[in-house]
């Protein structure tokens, strides 16, 4: 069965030029907006961008029953829009929304979704640069005890995006705090692992970092992953990323470019790995580059990380692995690039 959806579309068809806007300030025209109530999902809806209406006793907003997911559309050099990777982010939701305790998403619903939103706001998409897109899912039921939700509002909104950051990053690797431990939810996009992250984060920008790069919370020895990025670093050319351990998302963007370095036979290694090892490499005076890999910020090049109050600058020259691993995925994006792995959605 399908669910078809009811656009109402808005009179307003302003686009904002929103390049010098952070990222994330402005809204496309549109959003969409499913309900999920007696066990089913319904009244799938476009409607032009509005503030929500919501009991206080909404539970997302006591017990933190909340998911969200990050992903991106491009305008290819066809004119044709595509969303990169789709049944990666859709799959990924799911298994945070199970996680969550909260109702799954059907792919003709998440895919008819974005399609439609996408179609209605196309104006929207930048030719320099992307669109972002957010589904996510809130519990509405309103009701003060803890529980499980049993209604649900899935939405999707979106905002034209540029660089994410415009300077290499400086990173703290952090000893102190951790943002997920093994068997918790940091495999989930869920909002509460972001909520505990700031503070330790905000520790770290008051010593002048941009990000803490987290370690396991069992050994506070490995690397994990940083802000809302994947780390990979270029040892002697050699592409080293964390393993999945089950307290760290599983990336689209470190998924993508795992499967580019494959492709392109650079050398790969997807195992723990420990800072003591980026010590040592720093010390030998290894070429080291460091980066993070996400959908908002794509490649994000490391310039400082600093280990128990140490500053190692890392390579950021431009014929760094990292920027041919972001120019392969722009150019796939694009339509530069052949698709080998047929993760463009054309729409
Ligand atoms: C905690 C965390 N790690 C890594 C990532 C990168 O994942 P992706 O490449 O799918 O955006 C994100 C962003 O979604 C994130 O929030």
């Amino acid at each position: 069965m399908g669910h078809p959806i009811t656009v109402s579309k808005s009179a307003d068809r302003t686009v904002t030029d929103t390049k010098s806007v952070p990222f994330g300030m402005v809204p496309t025209t549109h959003m969409f907006m499913a309900s999920y109530r007696d066990g089913a999902w319904q009244d799938s809806r476009i409607v032009p961008f509005q503030d929500l209406v919501l009991s206080p006793l909404a539970l997302c907003l006591h017990y933190g029953q909340t998911v969200f997911e990050g992903m991106k559309a491009y305008v290819m050099n066809t004119g044709d829009i595509n969303v990169f990777r789709m049944e990666k982010h859709h799959d990924r939701f799911n298994k945070s929304l199970v996680r969550m305790c909260m109702p799954t998403v059907p792919k003709e619903l998440f895919y008819g979704a974005i399609e439609e939103l996408v179609r209605v706001d196309a104006d929207w998409v930048p030719i320099d640069g992307s669109l972002y897109i957010r589904p996510f899912m809130i519990a509405t039921e309103g009701r003060i005890g803890v529980k499980i939700a049993d209604e649900y509002l899935m939405m999707v909104v979106c905002s034209p995006a540029y660089q994410y950051y415009t300077q290499p990053l400086r990173v703290k690797v952090e000893t102190k705090y951790v943002r997920a431990a093994e068997g918790g939810t940091g495999a989930a996009k869920c909002g509460g692992n972001y909520g505990g992250a700031f503070y330790p984060t905000n520790l770290a920008k008051e010593q002048g970092f941009d990000q803490v790069l987290w370690t396991d919370a069992a050994t506070h020895e490995f690397i994990e992953e940083s802000g809302t990025m994947n780390a990979m670093f270029v040892i002697d050319d050699v592409l080293i990323t964390p393993a999945l351990s089950g307290s760290i998302l599983d990336g689209v963007t470190r998924d993508s470019l795992i499967s580019i370095a494959a492709d392109k036979g650079i050398k790969l290694e997807v195992r723990p790995i420990k800072y003591s090892e980026l010590v040592e490499a720093f010390d030998a005076g290894k070429r080291v580059e460091a980066f993070g890999a996400g959908t908002a910020a794509v490649v994000a090049p490391i310039s400082v990380i600093s280990i128990n109050g140490v500053n190692y600058n890392c390579y950021t020259g431009e014929d760094a692995v990292m920027y041919r691993l972001r120019n392969y995925l722009l150019g796939i994006r694009k339509g530069d690039v052949p698709d080998t792995h047929g993760w463009n959605h054309v729409i």
